[in-house]
Parts: C-alpha cells; structure tokens; sequence
C-alpha cells in the first residue's frame, strides 16, 4: 500500500456511504480532515460546506459519495487546486451521473489523477469480468438480462453498477440486456446477471449484504490513487483485474 495518502476528505460524509467510509478510513488508519456535506456536526472532524472549502484542509485525496452535482463540485476543486501547484487525486464513487455530467467530472483527468466506480466492491469489479467471460464462451444464442435491487432511498434507476454491468457484456460483444430494477425495505444492493437459451439458463450474482464493503473498496482506491500521475483510473486497476 502507498504511504502517500494520510489526509482525506470525504465528500457526501453525512450520507449513508459517507458514514461508513469514514469508519472504513478508521479502521485503515487514515486521517479524515474533514467531510463536505450539509450537515454532520457529529462527525468527528470538521465538516465544510463545498469542496473549494475543503482544500484549506489540504488533503490528499477527496472521496465523493455525495450527488453528481457535488461530484463535479469535487472534480473542479481538485483541478483548481492543482493549477495552484498541489494536486487532489479524486474518488467517485457517486452515481447517478448522466452523459454531460460524467464528461464534467472526466475532462479534469488531465490535471488529476481521478478514479470513477459505479461500484467499489471487489465482488462486483470480478462480476464485471466473469459477464464478459460467459458473453464470449455462451454466445449469440443466449439472451441476457440484468435485474438489481436496491433500498428504498436510491436515487437513481437503473444502478450505475448494472449500466456497468450492461457495457462489460456489450464491450465482450453480447447483445444489448434488458435491465429491470426494484427499491424497497433496505436491501445494500445485489445484481443478478441472467444468461438464457431455449432449454437452460445461467445466472450470475452479486449480493453485496454490507455497505462496508463499498467503504472498504472505496479507501483502498484512495490509497492506491495517491500521488498516482494525472489520468483517468477504474477500480480494475486498483485490483489489478485486467
Ligand atoms: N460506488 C459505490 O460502490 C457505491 C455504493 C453505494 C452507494 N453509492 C452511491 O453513493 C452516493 C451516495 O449514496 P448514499 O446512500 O450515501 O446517499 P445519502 O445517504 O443520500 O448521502 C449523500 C450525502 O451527500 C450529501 N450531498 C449531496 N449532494 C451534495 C452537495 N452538492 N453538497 C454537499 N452535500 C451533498 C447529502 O446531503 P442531503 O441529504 O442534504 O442531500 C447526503 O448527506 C449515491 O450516488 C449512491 O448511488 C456508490
């Protein structure tokens, strides 16, 4: 593990993830300097209003589980402050993004390094793979389809990992899936991936029954990103899946 990244500031860290991150950064021993949110006086550390206002805290790393207005808040500080000579590496973790608002966030890659995860566990960042391996080995004849689950809080429709999981089947040459998505009570999040012929079937799942393995991933990314060249990264690369 890179030694680099002892200051982090997390961005949404009166939020559910935000939470969790902050006890994850504990466990790891990685100093939070402060959060960005609009609440939070229990926290622990300093919370701020917006990220410009986090660098006084200088950290290294900013993680943001927030929304995608305040991912691109997060991206444009970080940028700011590396034209000012002291880059801030950036994990997204947050979802939701739509096409001009992930390039918003994206096009900072050229003066941060800047990590974007629909999904920070490393079960589903292995699911990603093992999609694109039964597209390749079932082929055209099986249909697929994606259904994914979430709390009845989540924003956003259809996930940000199963629009992921979409674009590994697609990328591995399988037909585009049907997606279909529930909310309700407070289940973290799972992802079936359904491979489907005339007289079989096969299914691939994800049950993710722990938001600490989202925290874990996403402090792991931080401290990997750390002092990293500018560029746009992916959990993959954290993990070393190629
Ligand atoms: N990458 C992954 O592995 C992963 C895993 C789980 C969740 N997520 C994503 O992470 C994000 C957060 O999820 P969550 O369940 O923690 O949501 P949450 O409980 O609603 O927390 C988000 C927090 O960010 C704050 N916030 C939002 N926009 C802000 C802004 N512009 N400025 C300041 N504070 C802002 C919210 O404040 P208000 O309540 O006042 O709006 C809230 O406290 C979602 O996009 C979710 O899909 C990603």
């Amino acid at each position: 593990m890179t030694p680099l990244l002892t200051r982090l500031a997390l961005s949404g860290a009166a939020g559910r993830m935000g939470r969790m991150i902050a006890a994850s950064a504990k466990n790891a021993g990685v100093a939070v300097v402060c959060g960005i949110d609009r609440a939070g006086d229990d926290l622990g550390f300093p919370v701020v209003a917006t990220p410009a206002d986090a660098l006084v805290h200088a950290p290294d790393v900013i993680i943001d589980f927030s929304s995608p207005a305040g991912a691109i808040a997060s991206a444009e500080a970080c940028a700011r402050s590396a034209a000012a000579g002291k880059p801030v590496a950036l994990v997204v973790g947050t979802t939701g993004l739509g096409p001009g608002e992930r390039a918003r966030v994206a096009e900072h890659a050229r003066a941060i390094p800047l990590l974007i995860a629909p999904n920070t566990s490393i079960g589903v960042n292995v699911l990603y793979r093992l999609l694109a391996e039964a597209t390749r080995l079932l082929g055209p004849a099986f249909d697929v389809a994606i259904v994914e689950g979430h709390h009845k809080h989540k924003k956003d429709r259809p996930s940000g990992t199963a629009l992921a999981m979409v674009a590994a089947i697609e990328a591995a040459g399988g037909n585009k899936p049907d997606v279909a998505a529930f909310r309700g009570g407070e289940v973290v999040g799972e992802h079936t991936a359904y491979f489907l012929a005339e007289s079989e079937r096969i299914e691939i799942t994800h049950r993710a029954s722990s938001r600490s393995v989202f925290a874990d991933g996403a402090v792991r990314a931080a401290r990997w990103l750390a002092g990293k060249p500018a560029g746009l990264y992916e959990m993959k690369d954290v993990l070393g899946i190629a």
